[in-house]
């Protein structure tokens, strides 16, 4: 192990020996446990998962559409602000034959009631990033399960708020990150289980895809908040998409743990430029907007300046010397994209567009990508089985292609069935709070920073995510699902 593999040694390096406190928030404290940890929690089977939803803009509806399509699933409670919202998503249970829910809405603070409504023991959280925080910790301290959209947190000192409470209450807290069931990002994990890819040495994860237009449009997102998130913050505050599915492969916090990263942000061009494109209509747009919440108003979001710079580059390095890279830029006319790159000892796995090479099976040294017919039948060979035997009804329900349909598939048949989720809240906070990290670093031109162990410790006995699939029998219930699909 060299000097830099050890916390010790890095604090050494650079200059911060005895004096934990110098690196301040940022992971040098790890708060003492009082409770054992919940790496591979396992409760009470629930006899019917019954589904309170918070959050009924762009994404929380499909939420309910899928969850109400899975056997011995119940949405029983929803919440918004907009009434409108909320009585949307009830004429759509009743038409499609489900019973209506509770509903909650008109203020800001109504959701809490959903969450302590005893018809509800699971809350889904589809809200706006500023509202995560509070409202998974009033769940967790409800004792009922949570989901989170993604990001589920931002500061280290939130993240302990939430271990230490989910450890407390001994509860499921579990990240919705979709894009660890895409169709992609599960055939690696299957190559990568069948060592495959060897012993993996880097991975590279992003969410570059563009947003200008959402950011600068009306009924899109709820109170501009992500143009206000952008006006306040750099670093990168969408990390876990291209970054989970990563930490999985590599069993981080499961035999693995990131240890030090480094962040830089180019400067902030993508929105001014945009906005000196499209003056008129933002001019239009500001002089209706009146609101003021989120930290300041539609009009100071609407004219800038913006701290988010454009790109965030972060390199990552593991206590096994692995590395990662993590990249995000929604504010720039790229096409989507999330790298989903894997590299190891005997192979590479990387998308957009999907390509592979097997050092064992094509010819080293001269490795080439695989041919189309050598793809075919490597993936015919390690398609995940949860793809081989739900992804078709998955597809047909939709959600990116069929990956959120898996997710809530797998969330609600391990709930049902008494077994530790596939996201743990350990693994749910060190995803999301690379928000906080790459933003501390990049205001410090890259100055590493420790990255705290949220498992203190777990990670060494905990075993990487294997290859999980669910006993549903889909197909009776496929007429449900086709029902719902024509709708
Ligand atoms: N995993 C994915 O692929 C994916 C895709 C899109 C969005 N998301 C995540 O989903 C979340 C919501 O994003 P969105 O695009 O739907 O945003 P949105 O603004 O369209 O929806 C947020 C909803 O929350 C409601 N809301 C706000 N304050 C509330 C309160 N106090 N009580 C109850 N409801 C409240 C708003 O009225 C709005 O309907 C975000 O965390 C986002 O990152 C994830």
């Amino acid at each position: 192990m060299s000097f830099f593999s050890t916390r010790r040694g890095f604090l050494k390096a650079s200059g911060m020996t005895g004096a934990a406190t110098m690196v301040g928030s940022l992971g040098a404290v790890i708060p003492t446990r009082k409770y054992a940890h919940v790496g591979n929690l396992a409760c009470a089977p629930l006899e019917t998962v019954k589904v309170g939803v918070i959050g009924l803009g762009m994404r929380g509806p499909g939420a309910v559409s899928r969850l109400s399509a899975i056997p011995g699933v119940r949405v029983t409670a929803l919440s918004d602000l907009y009434k409108a919202r909320v009585d949307a998503r009830n004429e759509w249970l009743a038409k499609n034959g489900f019973s209506t829910a509770k509903a909650y809405y008109g203020t800001e603070d109504e959701w809490k009631k959903l969450v302590e409504d005893p018809e509800v023991n699971l809350v889904y959280i589809a809200s706006p990033w500023q509202l995560h925080v509070p409202m998974v910790l009033h769940a967790l301290d409800c004792g009922k399960h949570v989901a989170c959209e993604v990001p589920m947190v931002f500061t280290v000192e939130e993240c302990w708020q939430i271990i230490n409470k989910a450890e407390e209450k001994r509860v499921h807290c579990m990240l919705l990150e979709n894009c660890c069931y895409g169709e992609n990002e599960l055939l690696a994990l299957n190559l990568i289980r069948n060592n495959m890819l060897g012993t993996l040495v880097h991975g590279e994860g992003a969410y570059i895809h563009d947003l200008r237009g959402w950011n600068f449009r009306e009924n899109s997102y709820e109170g501009f908040w992500r143009l206000k998130w952008n006006a306040q913050h750099t670093g990168n505050p969408y990390a876990t998409h291209g970054l989970g599915p990563i930490c999985q492969y590599m069993g981080i916090g499961r035999g693995d743990q990131m240890r030090v990263l480094t962040a830089m942000n180019s400067g902030e061009f993508g929105f001014s430029e945009y906005v000196k494109a499209h003056q008129a209509e933002i001019d239009a747009l500001s002089a209706k907007s009146s609101g003021a919440k989120y930290g300041m108003t539609d009009k100071e979001a609407l004219r800038g300046p913006w701290a988010q710079g454009d790109m965030s580059t972060a390199i990552i390095k593991t206590e096994m010397g692995r590395t990662i890279m993590v990249q995000h830029d929604t504010t720039s006319p790229r096409p989507y994209t999330r790298l989903n790159l894997i590299s190891g000892t005997k192979g590479i796995l990387k998308d957009y567009p999907l390509q592979i090479a097997l050092d064992q099976k094509y010819d080293a040294p001269h490795l080439g990508w695989a041919t189309p017919a050598q793809m075919n039948e490597i993936m015919a060979k390690y398609r995940h089985p949860l793809w081989r035997e739900s992804g078709e009804i998955a597809k047909k329900m939709g959600g990116h292609g069929g990956m959120d349909f898996l997710m809530d598939l797998r969330l609600c048949y391990c709930l049902q069935n008494g077994l530790p989720l596939d996201i743990n809240v350990y693994e749910s906070c060190q995803w999301s709070v690379i928000a906080g990290l790459t933003e501390e670093s990049s205001k410090k031109d890259g100055m590493p920073v420790i990255v705290p162990d949220f498992t203190r410790g777990a990670w060494k006995e905990l075993s990487p995510l294997g290859i999980e699939t669910v006993k549903f029998n889909l197909d009776a219930d496929k007429a449900k699902t086709d029902k719902q699909m024509s709708v």
